[in-house]
């Protein structure tokens, strides 16, 4: 998600701009840059890196100017660089903007601007595509806000916009479509950001601008123009909040407001990669027919919790591709000297793309011959830098050690990549992709409604927050999702919390059921779910207390258990992307309870770069 700030008014712009970006980088960003417009003319400034490094770029110059803009980058077209840091600028660089979002079809436009514009663009983001487009439409309209309008009506895809034109410096034009956009409305001065803390320091008063809106900034007044550019009238939302709970949009902690963001992680990685016939297009990833079927083996290599989302990979991918895969942690596979070949694909998954053990690992797959592709949250990352494919999660910068909606997101990257691969193969029909593509666009609005029941998690917590063992108990998918519960669970509350195929229970871990055990148990794969039910009668009589995990309509169990949660009915291969946030709710509410710091937890770091 990236950082933005406009600002017009009487103090001096560049400051207040600088101010607010800070204000935004807990978000996460790997470049700034600013645009103000200074006696007439359209200045730019922008480095990779830190804001320290725009601010040493800048050094003393005051860039004395009422009006500009300014942005931190987090990448998703085109790597960390100068040339990709925002603002981008029409050819003439008469026109500034800055952008939060993807817009789907710039490659189209980019072709048509090249094409009928002759337009040689200078980096390799879709931002750079808005800036020429608007910039060639202004030649003609001379006008910022016509100009932006009639852009818009030729881009597809998800942003929020603002644009500054030299030739009109008295006006700031923004825009909104499905990336966060507010005003904040000042005396004498108006801001535009993408989230409160910007402006917090400045405003209390502020316009939440909703989807298809159109501002129009001066000093001294703003407008709101809807999608048919009829000026519309908007309530004022007085900000009670402060500064560092505006960080966290109003949640206590980082963790839990990404947990709440996975509906809108999971849509944005699945929906975006969707053409219009609803078929994956796994963009810049090279997978041909002949590559799939010459695969004799793949790879899920990872560390913590992206290595429990490939324990889910590897079971859909076998499921789907029919091809062998085989799951291991990077600190063990880098070591054991492992069979890879020219005829093994080598899945890299890591939220940070600088985990030291999976680089090191891919770099012995490659060493190997291995084909590599990654999953990975953060572009232009080391790990994805030195894959062959990326397939970039969508989910947003991940601020808390604890890892959620990248967990959540990683799993549609597999589910996603057995599709893809299945079809190509033709291991699997296109009737059942076409179900299967639908299944997985049901989880968010499921997961919206799970997420209503957190009170109910968090009474559980309450009651069990100070166990100082729990078992996580699960067969075939709902294993692999107890060990991602096990590991929230000791992570941040620090109990010494232990996750076992439930099979396996009675070889030699039923030894240590005591009376109060607790035990939670996932019952979320119907096929498996009689089974469970007798591993749960197996450890009831041991005296555990069980907390069992089941979807709705599933109420046999409930006579077997002490608690439960039901999640929404869905598909088995995808009940992982569900029956996982009661567990990560129950770790948060429980570590919230026990005190623990939950966002930074004790000895833990959110990209572990060492050995
Ligand atoms: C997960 O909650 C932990 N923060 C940790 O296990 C993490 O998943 C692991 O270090 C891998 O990190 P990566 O995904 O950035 O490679």
């Amino acid at each position: 998600m990236c950082g933005i700030v406009g600002y017009i008014g009487k103090d001096n712009a560049k400051d207040v701009i600088i101010d607010g970006l800070k204000k935004l980088e807990y978000r996460g960003y790997d470049s700034a840059g600013i645009a103000v417009v200074r006696n007439g003319k359209l200045e730019i400034k922008k480095h990779v890196g830190g804001i320290a490094n725009l601010e040493n770029l800048i050094g003393d110059d005051p860039m004395t100017s009422h009006i500009g803009i300014g942005h931190t980058r987090w990448a998703t077209h085109g790597a960390p660089s100068d040339l990709n840091a925002h603002p981008h600028s029409n050819e003439d660089e008469t026109i500034a903007i800055i952008h939060n979002g993807i817009i789907e079809n710039y490659q189209e436009l980019k072709q048509e601007l090249i094409e009928k514009h002759n337009i040689k663009f200078k980096s390799e983001t879709d931002t750079e595509v808005i800036a020429q487009l608007i910039g060639v439409i202004y030649k003609e309209k001379k006008d910022l806000l016509e100009s932006v309008f009639a852009a818009e009506e030729k881009m597809r895809g998800a942003y929020a916009i603002v644009a500054v034109a030299q030739d009109e410096p008295d006006k700031i034009v923004a825009v909104r479509k499905d990336a966060p956009l507010i005003v904040g409305l000042g005396k004498g001065s108006n801001f535009i950001a993408s989230d409160i803390p910007a402006l917090l320091k400045y405003v209390k008063e502020i316009y939440l601008i909703e989807n298809n809106e159109t501002v129009l900034a001066t000093a001294d007044e703003v407008k709101i123009f809807d999608e048919n550019r009829n000026e519309i009238k908007r309530e004022v939302f007085h900000v009670t909040w402060d500064a560092d709970s505006a960080e966290k949009e109003g949640f206590e902690h980082f963790m839990l407001k990404e947990i709440y963001e996975q509906p809108k992680g999971l849509s944005e990685t699945l929906n975006r990669r969707l053409d219009e016939t609803g078929k994956i297009n796994l963009e810049g990833i090279t997978l041909t027919k002949e590559q799939i079927e010459n695969f004799s083996k793949i790879y899920i290599v990872a560390c913590g919790t992206a290595y429990h989302a490939g324990l889910v990979g590897k079971y859909i991918i076998e499921q789907l591709v029919k091809i062998p895969v085989e799951v291991d942690v990077a600190s063990e596979f880098r070591y054991r000297n492992p069979l890879v070949d020219e005829n093994t694909l080598f899945i890299a998954i890591s939220q940070s793309g600088e985990t030291l053990d999976t680089l090191a690992a891919l770099r012995e797959a490659k060493s190997k011959g291995a084909r590599v592709l990654s999953v990975v949250n953060v572009v232009g990352s080391s790990v994805a830098r030195e894959s062959d494919d990326v397939f970039y999660t969508w989910a947003g910068p991940e601020i808390a050690v604890a890892s959620t909606k990248a967990y959540t997101t990683q799993l549609m990257c597999m589910y996603m990549l057995a599709l893809y691969m299945g079809l190509e193969k033709g291991t699997i029909t296109r009737e059942f992709y076409d179900r299967f593509i639908k299944d997985l666009q049901g989880i968010p609005a499921k997961l919206e409604t799970f997420l209503k029941k957190a009170p109910e998690i968090e009474e559980e917590a309450k009651q069990l927050y100070n166990r100082e063992q729990v078992f996580f108990i699960g067969r075939g998918l709902d294993s692999a999702v107890s060990y991602e519960g096990s590991l929230k669970l000791k992570e941040i509350s620090y109990i010494n919390s232990f996750a076992i195929a439930a099979g396996e229970l009675k070889h030699g871990t039923i030894a240590l059921m005591e009376p109060g055990t607790l035990v939670i148990a996932l019952a979320c794969q119907d096929f498996l779910y009689e089974k469970m039910v007798s591993n749960i009668q197996e450890i009831k009589a041991r005296g555990a207390y069980v907390m069992a995990v089941a979807k709705e309509g599933n109420v046999s169990i409930e006579a077997q258990s002490d608690r439960m949660i039901y999640i929404p009915e869905c598909r088995d291969e995808i009940a992982p992307l569900i029956s996982v946030v009661p567990l990560q709710l129950f770790a948060y509410y429980v570590a919230k309870e026990r005190g623990c710091n939950i966002d930074k937890p004790k000895n833990l770091a959110k990209s572990v770069t060492v050995e």
